[in-house]
């Protein structure tokens, strides 16, 4: 499964979790509070470790239930069976509703602006309908949280593979390209049993640190000033099932509130001391690129007031969309700190 995620670790988790592995014996408990994708979580979950997944944005706890806690198809008894909840969502009655009007080729933006040419019309109005039937089955009590999970997880990924963007959802191409002009299709996933057991939840590294009870800890922060919560505002409303006001030409929902500290260069040295600061496990890693928010001398500074570091690298290239990167490769950096 491919995610297209700033900071997206797909490619680095044998990497990752090989240094980790190093230090601890699978069947540990290791917390993910940044999680993302999931990728990671997963990773280390395949691996025999027990995964805390957390993050402060809504989209990656349903990425992070459905590929953690999801061990098996889920029943979907009201809908017959797993291959019958994706029939179900492929052939969904299109509605020309939120997704239609504000992120649609045809709409009529509430604001007055230009259609946003974010979705063909007909992929706009399938999303619409598929969200109007996930509301009304959840509200019906006729599936867990677990399945609804599940669907938000699909309508996400089918979302994304005709989503009219450059890499993220920050603006919409010009021109609907051929990718967005295919009709949106519910693909199956693989379902991974996993031994350990696992837990989702949502909240920012601020709110969580001083909670997390593990044996270490894998801290995956932003690293650049691109903020998550903005650059995939389509997919927190997908997660969150809500129709905010579409702010702009972008139509962005409103995203300050969620913004994260490690994105501002400002910020982000205190961002990682206040965490730091609260978790009180036997090990953290890090994964920081070299050429992050903070300077590598001051993290390692930061880093080392808080017990023995260890750093491992590991050139990488990275995920660009609009980033300036000089040569396409980076550092890719895991700090292990041995905490006093
Ligand atoms: C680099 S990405 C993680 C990528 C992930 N490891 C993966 O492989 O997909 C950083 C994540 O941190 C989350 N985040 C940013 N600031 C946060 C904070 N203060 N607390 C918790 N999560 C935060 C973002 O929402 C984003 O999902």
């Amino acid at each position: 499964m491919s995610f297209r995620y700033l900071g997206n670790k797909t490619r680095l988790t044998d990497w990752i979790v090989g240094e980790i592995a190093n230090v601890l014996p699978s069947g540990s408990t290791i917390a993910d509070p940044m999680c993302g994708t999931a990728s990671v979580s997963l990773a280390l979950a395949r691996a025999g470790y027990s995964v805390s997944a957390a993050d402060a944005l809504t989209f990656p706890v349903v990425h992070a239930k459905t590929r953690l806690l999801a061990k098996q198809p889920p029943e979907f008894r009201e809908l017959g069976s797993y291959d019958m909840a994706l029939n179900w969502m492929n052939s969904a009655k299109p509605i020309e509703g939120y997704f239609f009007n504000e992120f649609g080729e045809a709409g009529r933006p509430a604001n007055g602006r230009g259609p946003r040419l974010y979705f063909s019309a007909e992929n706009a109005a399938h999303i619409d309908g598929v969200r109007h039937n996930i509301r009304e089955l959840n509200a019906s009590g006729a599936i867990n949280e677990l399945e609804h999970s599940v669907l938000l997880h699909h309508l996400m990924l089918a979302t994304n593979r005709v989503a009219n963007i450059s890499g993220t959802y920050g603006y919409f191409l010009r021109k609907l390209s051929k990718t967005a002009l295919r009709p949106i299709s519910f693909e199956p996933i693989q379902f991974e049993k996993t031994l350990g057991n696992h837990t989702v939840l949502q909240g920012s590294i601020e709110e969580n640190a001083s909670l997390l009870k593990a044996d270490a800890v894998y801290l995956d922060p932003p690293y650049t000033k691109r903020q998550y919560a903005g650059n995939y505002h389509i997919l927190e409303t997908l997660a969150k099932e809500d129709e905010p006001v579409a702010v702009g030409d972008g139509g962005l929902r409103p995203w300050k509130e969620q913004a994260s500290n490690f994105c501002y260069r400002r910020n982000a040295a205190m961002a990682f001391r206040q965490t730091l600061e609260q978790l009180n496990v036997p090990h953290v890693f890090i994964s920081y690129s070299q050429d992050g928010q903070v300077e590598e001398e001051q993290l390692l500074s930061i880093l080392r007031d808080y017990g023995k570091v260890t750093l491992h690298e590991q050139p990488y290239t990275r995920f660009r969309s609009n980033d300036r990167v000089k040569n396409g490769t980076v550092l890719e950096r895991i700090y292990h700190i041995e905490t006093f």
